[in-house]
C-alpha cells in the first residue's frame, strides 16, 4: 500500500509550532477559508442580497452535510456545536421528576453541567457510571446496562474526550430501545473518525464538524429520531419558529454569522480528496508510534485503551506532574517547545493525548519527544 505524504500544505498551521492536539479545535485547511473569506467579500458587497440568498445556501450544505453522515436529511439540523446538540436534546426529552439522567466517568464536563441544568430543572438525579479505562465493549454494555434502572435519559459519548475511547454506541442504542429509555449520543470526535456514525435508532445523536473533518469552527450537526422532530427546538427562538420542518427551523437563528455552515462541505470535500479512510487507517499507525516514542522518552506508558480512537492515544504522564497546575504546563509547553498538546486526567491518572491529522509526521513526536522531558523534570 502506498504511504500517503503529510500536507501540512493544505493548512496554514505555523511551521515552527508542533501541531499535535487537532482533536479540540480542529484546524482549517487553506482552500475552505478562502471559500469562506470570498463569502464574507461577497456579504460585505451586499448585506441584503447576502441575507436574502442565505436560506437556498444552507439547504444546499445541510444536505451534503447530511449525505456526508448517511443520514436521512429530514432529521439533520444545523448547530453550532455538539453542546448546543445536547442541550436541544436534554430540553426536548421528557425528564420526569425522580428519574436519573446517565452519564459515564468519560462524559465532557460541559455536557454533565447541561445534565445537571436539567437535571435540577425537573428534580431528576445525574448519575455517573464508572467505566473502566480498558474496559471491553462488552464490560462497557454491562456496566451501563447496570445503572439504567429508573434512567429516563442517557447520554453517552461515541469517543470521549478525555479517554479518547470509543464506545459500542450500536449496543447501548438497543439496551436503550429494549428498556424504554431515551439515548443521547454524544458523537463530538466522531465525524471523519468514525463511518456512518449518526447512530441509527438513537433519540438525538449530535456531532461536531469542526473537529477531525476540518470544518470552520461553529459547524456541528444534530441528528433527531422521528417521535422528536415536531418537539426539537432551537436554543434562538427567531423567524423559523414556527417552521414545522425540522431542519429549516434551525437554519435561521436570526442575523448571524452563516459563513462557517455555508462553507463546511468544502472540507468534506478535501478530505475525500486526501484518500480519508486510507489516510485515517496510516494517521492511526502514525499517532501509535508517535505515542511509543513520547512514553518512551518519558519513560512511562501509553494508555491501553481496549478501544482507541483511530487518530488519539494516551500518554501517560510521569507521576511528578500535577494535573491541577495542568493551564500553567500546556501554556509552558506552548511558549517554551513551540508545542500545542492537551493533558487529560481521568481515576487520577494524567495523560497526554496527542492527535495525529493530514497535516502531521513522525518528526513531530520526535521533537516533542526530545524536548518535553526537560520541562516536565
Ligand atoms: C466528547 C465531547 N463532547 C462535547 C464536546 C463539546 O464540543 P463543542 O465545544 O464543539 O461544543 C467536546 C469537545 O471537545 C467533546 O470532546
Amino acid at each position: 500500500m502506498t504511504v500517503l505524504s503529510p500536507r501540512p500544505d493544505l493548512w496554514t498551521l505555523d511551521p515552527d509550532v508542533l501541531h499535535l492536539n487537532h482533536g479540540s479545535y480542529g484546524g482549517v485547511p487553506r482552500r475552505t477559508q478562502d471559500l469562506m473569506a470570498a463569502l464574507r467579500a461577497e456579504a460585505e458587497a451586499n448585506p441584503m442580497l447576502w441575507f436574502r440568498s442565505v436560506a437556498a445556501r444552507l439547504t444546499t450544505s445541510r444536505l451534503e452535510l447530511a449525505s456526508y453522515l448517511q443520514t436521512d436529511p429530514a432529521g439533520f439540523a444545523l448547530v453550532p456545536n455538539a453542546s448546543a446538540g445536547v442541550t436541544v436534546a436534554l430540553a426536548t426529552l421528557p425528564i420526569p421528576a425522580g428519574s436519573r439522567i446517565v452519564l459515564t466517568n468519560h462524559t465532557y464536563g460541559a455536557v454533565r453541567y447541561a445534565a445537571e441544568r436539567f437535571a435540577r430543572a425537573n428534580q431528576a438525579e445525574v448519575v455517573l457510571v464508572d467505566v473502566p479505562l480498558e474496559a471491553d465493549d462488552e464490560t462497557v454494555v454491562a456496566v451501563i446496562t447496570a445503572a439504567l434502572d429508573d434512567a429516563a435519559v442517557l447520554v453517552v459519548d461515541q469517543i470521549s474526550s478525555a479517554t479518547a475511547m470509543v464506545f459500542p454506541i450500536g449496543d447501548l442504542v438497543a439496551v436503550c430501545r429494549e428498556r424504554g429509555v431515551a439515548i443521547v449520543v454524544d458523537g463530538a470526535h466522531a465525524p471523519a473518525l468514525i463511518d456512518a456514525p449518526a447512530a441509527d435508532g438513537a433519540d438525538f445523536w449530535t456531532g461536531n464538524f469542526h473537529k477531525w473533518p476540518a470544518a470552520p469552527r461553529a459547524t456541528a450537526g444534530l441528528v433527531v429520531a422521528e417521535q422528536w422532530r415536531t418537539a426539537a427546538l432551537p436554543l434562538i427562538v427567531s423567524w423559523s419558529e414556527k417552521d414545522e420542518r425540522l431542519p429549516e427551523r434551525f437554519d435561521m437563528q436570526g442575523t448571524y454569522d452563516y459563513v462557517p455552515w455555508i462553507a463546511a462541505p468544502e472540507s468534506l470535500r478535501l478530505l475525500d480528496e486526501l484518500n480519508w479512510p486510507v489516510r485515517r487507517s496510516q494517521l492511526s499507525d502514525l499517532v501509535d508510534e508517535g505515542a511509543r516514542v513520547l512514553a518512551k522518552a518519558l519513560a512511562t506508558g501509553v494508555a491501553e485503551v481496549a478501544h482507541p480512537a483511530a487518530t488519539m492515544r494516551l500518554v501517560e504522564l510521569p507521576a511528578s506532574v500535577d494535573l491541577t497546575a495542568g493551564e500553567a504546563l500546556k501554556a509552558r509547553v506552548s511558549k517554551e517547545l513551540k508545542a500545542e498538546i492537551t493533558l487529560t486526567g481521568f481515576d487520577n491518572r494524567g495523560f497526554i493525548r496527542l492527535s495525529a491529522h493530514a497535516y502531521n509526521a513522525l518528526q513531530d513526536y520526535e521533537q516533542l519527544a526530545e524536548r518535553l522531558p526537560a520541562v516536565l523534570a
